[in-house]
């Protein structure tokens, strides 16, 4: 079975788990700004995966763009956020990026990294206000997986952990058997 991983990152956690994806596997890792649906067609199995930003997973255009000439194959998307894994949050991001066809495409969710003081100055304004949001919510409101955001604030905060992968293991392995 050959295989190709394409991931975005823009700070570095879903790159990481490309990597440990990549040794598990042997597939190569390719950024998804560069890659070429030609030579990505060339795979039975291709894993895109990216950083969540305002829900958004990075690189998943580059699916939309060439579902047609990646029907039939094994594919695997994963989204990388700051947030702590909750069935809601992979709910919220696969129901913002996987619509349509594209909808039984299989999606997993990993929790990243956050570091307001490394981020570029767009990202830093809006992350700085969407605490500052959830600072003033009432905290009774405040969801299991939006309080990490208020506890890491200006630490820098790296969550990844290889043993997250496991899923996505698994589910690699059911096109192995097909
Ligand atoms: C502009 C921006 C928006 C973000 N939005 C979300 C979000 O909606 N949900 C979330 O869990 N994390 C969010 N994050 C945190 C990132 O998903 C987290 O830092 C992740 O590690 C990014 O992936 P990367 O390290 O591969 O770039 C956001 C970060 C930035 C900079």
């Amino acid at each position: 079975m050959s295989g190709i991983i394409l991931c975005r990152s823009k700070y570095g956690a879903s790159a990481k788990y490309a990597e440990w994806i990549s040794e598990e596997t042997g597939f190569k890792v390719v950024d998804t700004k560069n890659a070429d649906i030609k030579e990505v067609a060339k795979y039975d199995t291709v894993i895109i995966g990216g950083g969540v930003y305002a829900s958004s997973i990075g690189g998943i255009a580059f699916l939309k763009k060439n579902y047609a000439a990646l029907k039939g194959k094994q594919i695997i998307v994963y989204s990388c956020g700051a947030a702590p894994y909750d069935d809601e949050i992979l709910e919220i991001v696969r129901n913002k990026n996987l619509k349509g066809e594209l909808a039984d495409i299989p999606c997993f969710y990993f929790q990243g990294m956050w570091d307001l003081e490394g981020m570029n100055f767009t990202d830093k304004a809006m992350c700085k206000m969407y605490v500052k949001m959830l600072d003033k919510k009432d905290p009774s409101t405040i969801k299991a997986w939006e309080k990490p955001f208020l506890e890491a604030k200006d630490k820098k905060c790296d969550w990844t952990d290889k043993k997250y992968l496991e899923p996505l293991f698994a589910e690699l392995r059911k096109g192995e058997k097909s």
